[in-house]
Order: structure tokens, then C-alpha cells, then sequence
């Protein structure tokens, strides 16, 4: 992956120190280093087609989004389902989807006792019952759901105490459900740890994730939507992981004044949104930057016909491009518009082609630069009070029944 954009604000070099210190006690660094041997002979041993992820927000967000990202062009033999609601109607749905019984289920919850998965777990506990042939957990060391595991011989696997919900996707929590499926996790790893190393190792990539992040952080106040438009259907669960990676992140008090601070995200995919959101991009507020995702290679060749639709003449300018090339002629046309207008800061970030490295190099780069920001902002991005905050009033609620 590429990224290039123009902004160029003055940084300061001690954020990469400050970020290296952080380095020192935060997990998600150097998640791409860990052994996976473990989850890839459980992957051997799992038979099941349907892999089903039981958890949410962090839980089950990012194998989301790497499984959506590579689903189409991998066609892996095993499907992934997520049940990730409490919503009914959806819930019964998706279980009518695949085969209970035919199914590897992995609950998965880092604080062990959320209730929108444990409610899940229940019901199908209930159904086909939890052991050790058809369930893994996975979840904090000594965690009520690790003892759980334990009651019944369910394997678990730990989630590392430095390393937050949101981002979990490279640690057990998202690489066991996408081993199980079929997922290349050492490559997904090895292209997270490209972006990782380049980060800590070159001083010119360093140097530009810093300006993005401060350009970001000093602008705060005036752009404070960050909008990822996002040029192909394989993003859309990814935006969702984006949306809660800078959300849960960056919406925050300040450390050292009681300032609430926040940056907003929003996911947009091309092209269908240009033909709803770009408007209030184009002609409304001048509060928002946009990031642009395009696919360099679809490795698709799936092309226009060379037909005439009669009256529809002048559509003919069409004919003889390929999907591909449309959408990112599209991708580069609503590109070229807004860098004619002012005061919408626009960049740009290239993928070679639909692979488990480059979604791994995607996902460390957003990583980084939610560190980055969040350190400039002088807030914490590690933790969710406000998150926190819902579940304990639920759980309350709860009890008085
Ligand atoms: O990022 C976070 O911390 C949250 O979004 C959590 O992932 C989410 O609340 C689920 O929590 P848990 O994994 O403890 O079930």
C-alpha cells in the first residue's frame, strides 16, 4: 500500500519518541511477532464448515474485516458468520443460515462478561450445547469466561492485558476465527509488520504518517469528520473497523484539562456514496477531510460489452472498460473534483491488490496513526469509559428485573 497526500504542518520529533515509549507497554505493536502456531494447528484440527464468531465491537470487528476484505477473491472452503447483535430478527436469520450443528464456534470476549455475547453463547449453548469438539474461547488470562472454558475442557486462547478491544484483530481474537476459515494469518502478519518496521525504522515514512497525524490533531476543530471513501465493496466491513477504531479511540477528555476532544468517522464506499454523502462533501460544511482507498489491481477482467443500447447512444463512451478500470476512473474523477474545491483535505492510499498482506499493512497503518493522533490530542486511546459506562448501566438494569 501507498499513501500520498500534500499536507505538510510542521512536525514534532519527539511524537515518534513518545510513540516509541508507548511501544514499551502498549501490545498491539508487536502483535505481528507472536508464535501462531498454535491457532494454525487448531485450524488443522477443526472440521466444521461453518466458523461462527460469537462477540462484539473489538471481538469480532476486525476478522470481520479482514474476512470480507479477502472472502471473494480467496473463496474460502469454511464461511464465516458473525453474531455480533442482540437484534432478534437478525440473530434468527443468520442461525438459519448454516448449520448449527455443522459448526466451530469461537466466543470471544477480552473482558469475558459482555452481555450482548454471553446472551448469544447461552442461546446456543441451549441449542447444540458448548464443548471442547465444537467451541474455543477466547479472551483475558483468568477472565469468568476462561474459567468457564476451563469447567467445560474448552481450549482458550489469551488476548494480552496491553492489548485493547479495538485493537485486537492481529492478536488470538481476530487470527483464530480467520485461521480456522482459511485466512493467511502469518502473511496477514508479515504485511503488518512491514508497516510496522517501516514505521520504526525509515525516517521518511515515519515523518509522513507524523504529518498526517498532526495535520489531523492541529485541525481538529475545523475537520473533525474524517470521512474513508472507500472504492470497492471488499472495504465495507473494514470501514466499520475503521469507525470503531477511531471513534472508541479518539473521542476522548484530554489528559491534563477536562476538554472533550474528538475526531468523528465516517465510512463511505464508491461508488455508491457518490451518489448520496459527496454532496454535503462537495457543497456542505467544510468540516471534513476525505481518504480515498482505491484497489491498483481487482485482478478482474470482467468488462463492458461492446453493445448499443439504441437512444442510449451516447452511453457508448462506456463500452470496452473493464469494471475495474471504472471504478477507478470513478475513484480518480471524484478525487480530481474535490481537489478543485477548497478547504477539503483530500489524500489518497493505494492497495497493490486483494491480498492478506495488504489488508495487515491497512490495519497497522490505521493503527499508528490513531496512536499518533490520540498522543498529539493528549488523550488516551486505550480505554472506552464512555463505553463502559452503557454496559454497567445495563447490567443494573438487568438485575432489576
Ligand atoms: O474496543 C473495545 O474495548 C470495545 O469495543 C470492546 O471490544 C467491546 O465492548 C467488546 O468487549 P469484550 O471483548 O470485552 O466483550
Amino acid at each position: 500500500m501507498n499513501n500520498s497526500f500534500d499536507f505538510s504542518p510542521i512536525v514534532n520529533d519527539e511524537l515518534s519518541n513518545e510513540i516509541a515509549k508507548e511501544r514499551e507497554h502498549i501490545g498491539f505493536y508487536d502483535l505481528c511477532d507472536q508464535d501462531v502456531s498454535g491457532y494454525l494447528a487448531l485450524a488443522q484440527e477443526v472440521k466444521q464448515q461453518n466458523i461462527v464468531i460469537i462477540g462484539i465491537g473489538g471481538s469480532a470487528l476486525g476478522a470481520s474485516a479482514v474476512y470480507r476484505f479477502l472472502d471473494l477473491v480467496d473463496s474460502f472452503d469454511k464461511k464465516l458468520h458473525i453474531l455480533d447483535t442482540t437484534d432478534p430478527l437478525i440473530l434468527q436469520s443468520k442461525l438459519k443460515s448454516f448449520d448449527m450443528q455443522d459448526a466451530y464456534y469461537a466466543l470471544i470476549s477480552k473482558s469475558g462478561n459482555t452481555v450482548e455475547t454471553i446472551a448469544v453463547a447461552k442461546y446456543i449453548d441451549a441449542e447444540i450445547s458448548l464443548g471442547r469438539d465444537n467451541c474455543v474461547v477466547i479472551t483475558d488470562n483468568g477472565s469468568a469466561l476462561e474459567k468457564f472454558a476451563d469447567s467445560r475442557s474448552i481450549k482458550h486462547f489469551a488476548i494480552d492485558d496491553n492489548v485493547g478491544g479495538r485493537f485486537s484483530v492481529l492478536s488470538a481474537a481476530g487470527l483464530v476465527p480467520l485461521a480456522l476459515v482459511g485466512v493467511n494469518i502469518v502473511e496477514l502478519l508479515s504485511g503488518a509488520a512491514t508497516v510496522r518496521d517501516s514505521f520504526f525504522n525509515e525516517k521518511g515514512y515515519c515523518h509522513s504518517l507524523m504529518q498526517k497525524a498532526t495535520f489531523y490533531a492541529q485541525h481538529a476543530n475545523t475537520y473533525n469528520i474524517n470521512c474513508l471513501f472507500s472504492y470497492s465493496e471488499v472495504f465495507r466491513e473494514f470501514n466499520a473497523w475503521y469507525v470503531q477504531l477511531w471513534g472508541e479511540s479518539l473521542g476522548k477528555k484530554q489528559r491534563h484539562s477536562e476538554l472533550h476532544v474528538g475526531l468523528t468517522p465516517v465510512g463511505l464506499i464508491g461508488p455508491t456514496d457518490q451518489h448520496s454523502f459527496l454532496q454535503l462533501i462537495v457543497d456542505g460544511k467544510r468540516d471534513k477531510s476525505v481518504t480515498v482507498i482505491k484497489i491498483k489491481n481487482f485482478d478482474n477482467l470482467m468488462r463492458i460489452p461492446e453493445s448499443s443500447f439504441k437512444h442510449l447512444e451516447a452511453m457508448d463512451i462506456i463500452n470496452g472498460y473493464t469494471f475495474s478500470e471504472l471504478i477507478n476512473m470513478q475513484a480518480d474523477s471524484m478525487m480530481e473534483a474535490l481537489g478543485s474545491l477548497d478547504n477539503i483535505p483530500l489524500d489518497i492510499i493505494e492497495i497493490e491488490s486483494v491480498n492478506a498482506s495488504e489488508i495487515g499493512q491497512l490495519i497497522l497503518y490505521y493503527e499508528l496513526l490513531t496512536a499518533l493522533v490520540a498522543n498529539m490530542l493528549d488523550i488516551n486511546a486505550y480505554d472506552q469509559p464512555g463505553v463502559e459506562m452503557g454496559k454497567i448501566i445495563l447490567k443494573e438494569k438487568l438485575k432489576g428485573k
